[in-house]
């Protein structure tokens, strides 16, 4: 999962979602900023969807909003820094007056508590992941009692699924578990999300035919380990394949994606349904983290790099066209260049399509906090970079190996006077497609052959083909 700063949850209106009469926040507007993973996107999705649905309003500037919502990261100490930074500006240019709430939400809260509100003196209520079902009634408390409130000491609700309001597109986000029950010992996420639990299978279906319904033809399923789906909730004994089979055949749902997925959770019958469902996706997101086996038992993941390989192997040999996604961590306690070069070989290995590398953060309430022998900060910058460097060259090698072959896109944009497409493959490259003007005009949605004729490390470009 990658955990970039997004912009995608802060906007603006898009769905009409059923209000209930005469609430509380009728017309009272509303700001969320978005730090942190696709899940945390999500999240906002959600929080904004509770919102309108109480008829709250939507705004794009902290300054006109009533309710401002900072959803937090805290994954690694850049993002409590940036998050900090942004609730410093924010304090400044809030609105003043009765009513109005400075929210602080998500991984930084939970894993913070009330030490909040004495780093940021202004914060009138705090509440985590677990607590968004909690949202309306913990701001009408914040709002009514005029004092702060901490709502990660709330019991944690029923796992029900709360309204999002998404940005309108092709593509959408569903969370199908939440939490996680790993215990990888560099890892915050099982402090700040909790125990792992899935969600009925049931109420998955009938979210993803309402997306359907409403115009998304992707969904990307969501979850800490989302292959883990199934072990732990109500799911009616449905597996992760099982669910993956289902929701493939809801009609006019054209792609399903997921993520991420542990080599622990993994199975035969994940690669199966790959290999058989033509609308789930080829792309499997595996961080393997380490390619020393000292350095996997130290993070507590629970496999060696034979076992990754294998999943890696039996992939390649029933999904030939799998697109391989990873997540790396240099500079963990005690790493020694051996240990780097170990990594650098499984990447030269397994030829990623892509990787997120970081350096080791080290986080409280962490098994390996306070373990110490971290390696000098400059070695592990050089580490990044000569990881980056080579994970950069695979994806260009590979990305040129595709010139002169045609490949399906899902048109996400159209641009008229450009006359360009952009959509993404089924392994996830982005394209950028241009149709002439002899053929009829591409919408979103619509699946388009593309002949593919440059390269570049962040994507392809392309001519739709004639017959498209
Ligand atoms: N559940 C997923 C990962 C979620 S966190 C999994 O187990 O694969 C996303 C990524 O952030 C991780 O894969 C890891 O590479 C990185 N990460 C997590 N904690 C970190 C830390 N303390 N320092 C640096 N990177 C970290
Ligand atoms: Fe963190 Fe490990 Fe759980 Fe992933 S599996 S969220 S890295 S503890
Ligand atoms: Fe996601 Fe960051 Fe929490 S990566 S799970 S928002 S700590």
């Amino acid at each position: 999962m990658s955990d970039t700063t997004s912009s995608r949850a802060e906007s603006s209106p898009t769905r009409d979602l059923p209000k209930s009469p005469g609430s509380a926040f009728e017309g009272r507007t509303f700001y969320i900023k978005t730090f942190g993973c696709q899940m945390n996107v999500h999240d906002s999705e959600r929080m904004a969807g509770l919102l309108s649905a109480e008829g709250g309003q939507p705004v794009s500037e902290p300054q006109t909003a009533d309710i401002i919502l900072v959803n937090t990261c805290t994954i690694r100490d850049k993002a409590d820094q940036k998050a900090l930074s942004d609730l410093g500006r924010i304090r400044q240019v809030r609105k003043d007056g009765p009513g109005t709430i400075l929210a602080v939400t998500g991984c930084m809260a939970q894993r913070e508590g009330e030490e909040i509100f004495r780093l940021v003196p202004d914060v009138d209520l705090i509440l985590g992941p677990s607590q968004i079902r909690n949202l309306i009634p913990l701001l009408d408390t914040a709002a009514e009692k005029n004092s702060r409130v901490d709502g990660t000491l709330w019991p944690v609700p029923e796992m029900t699924t709360p309204p999002a309001l998404r940005p309108p597109g092709v593509s959408a986000f569903l969370t199908v578990q939440e939490g996680c029950d790993k215990a990888c010992a560099y890892c915050v996420v099982p402090a700040t999300r909790g125990a792992e639990r899935s969600r009925p299978v049931g109420d998955i279906l009938q979210e993803a035919e309402d997306l359907v319904s409403m115009g998304y033809r992707e969904i990307t399923l969501l979850g800490q380990n989302v292959n883990g789906y199934g072990k732990k909730g109500d799911t009616a004994g449905a597996s992760f394949p099982e669910l993956l089979q289902r929701l493939s055949e809801i009609p006019g749902l054209l792609r399903v994606r997921f993520t991420t997925s542990h080599p622990m959770d993994m199975s035969d019958a994940l690669i199966e349904v790959m290999a058989t469902a033509p609308r789930v996706m080829p792309h499997l997101h595996l961080p393997v983290q380490s390619g020393s086996d000292r350095m996997l038992e130290k993070m507590q993941r629970g496999y060696d790099l034979k076992t990754y390989r294998r999943w890696v192997e039996k992939l390649r040999e029933k999904v030939p066209a799998a697109a391989l996604t990873t997540d790396l961590i240099v500079g963990f306690c005690s790493e020694t260049e051996d240990d780097f070069q170990q990594t650098l070989s499984a990447v030269e290995e397994f030829r990623f399509d892509g990787a997120f590398a970081f350096i080791y953060s080290p986080r409280p309430s962490t098994p390996a906090h306070g373990w110490g022998e971290t390696p000098p900060r400059e070695v592990s910058v050089e580490r990044l970079e000569r990881l980056q460097k080579r994970v950069e060259q695979q994806s260009m090698e590979r990305n040129q190996s595709l010139v002169g072959t045609e490949i399906e896109i899902l048109t996400e944009k159209w641009d008229p006077e450009t006359r360009t497409a952009f959509g993404r493959t089924p392994q996830f490259l982005t394209v950028r497609a241009i149709v002439s003007p002899d053929q009829s005009d591409p919408v979103p949605g619509d699946l388009l052959t593309v002949h593919i004729s440059q390269a570049a490390r962040a994507g392809l470009k392309g001519n739709a083909s004639p017959h498209a």
